[in-house]
């Protein structure tokens, strides 16, 4: 018996057949050879990562607890992390620049549904973490969004539009509350980015 009810469409994946295969095959080293291994081994969860894909620095930290949908869509700048328990769910490109913190357990989603239409299709959105900006614990971050370089987003927060640079912003929608007290000078980087 099939379902032709309106919204049956709900049922279809929008993922190609390559797609579903690479993350079956990611799952398994995932499960074997990824979330066990040593806090330490890095270089070797960088080594895994590219194997599927992903365009990571060696110098970027991947926690072993961090889970990573689609490592194809992951892009970490030098010295970028990514925490324990931190869900990057990169079904668009997910982008942490350099010296970015991911902390633990915060949430990158990548993606929304259109609900105004009966087939619900997933609509991917990538995401952008600045250069120097700190995600921290259990922070939600949006579809489509990108956070400013040098950014603070406090604990438990929830960030659904762009955050502009050097800020510390905090709160369900995520807001600026406050300039950060570093900029970019204090990092030697260009000044470009600085805001507020
Ligand atoms: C965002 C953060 C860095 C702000 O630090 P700060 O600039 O020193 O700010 P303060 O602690 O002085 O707090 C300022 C105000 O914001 C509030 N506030 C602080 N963090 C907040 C948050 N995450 N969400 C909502 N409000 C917050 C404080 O209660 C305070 O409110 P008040 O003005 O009414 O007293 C910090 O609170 C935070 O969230 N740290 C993250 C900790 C974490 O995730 N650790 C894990 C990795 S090690």
């Amino acid at each position: 018996m099939t379902d032709q009810s309106p919204s049956h469409e709900m049922l279809t994946s929008p993922h190609s057949v390559g797609n579903k295969i690479a993350r079956l095959i990611w799952g398994v080293v995932y499960v074997l050879l990824f979330r066990y291994s040593p806090r330490s081994f890095h270089v070797w969860r960088n080594f895994l990562l590219r194997l599927f894909g992903a365009k990571i620095h060696g110098t970027s930290r991947i926690y072993p607890k961090a889970k990573i949908w689609f490592p194809g869509n992951l892009v970490m700048g030098p010295h970028a992390c990514l925490g324990e328990g931190a869900d990057c769910y990169n079904v668009a490109t997910v982008t942490i620049g350099e010296w970015a913190t991911v902390s633990q357990y915060a949430y990158l989603c990548g993606a929304t549904h259109d609900h105004e239409d009966v087939a619900f299709p997933l609509i991917p959105k990538p995401i952008t973490i600045g250069k120097r900006a700190w995600i921290a614990a259990d922070v939600f971050v949006g579809p489509g969004v990108t956070v400013g370089d040098g950014t603070v987003v406090g604990a438990r927060s929830s960030v659904f539009k762009d955050l502009p640079a050097w800020q510390i912003c905090m709160g369900t929608p995520a807001r600026p509350v406050k300039s950060r007290g570093l900029g970019p000078a204090d990092f030697n980087m260009p000044d470009a980015g600085k805001e507020g």
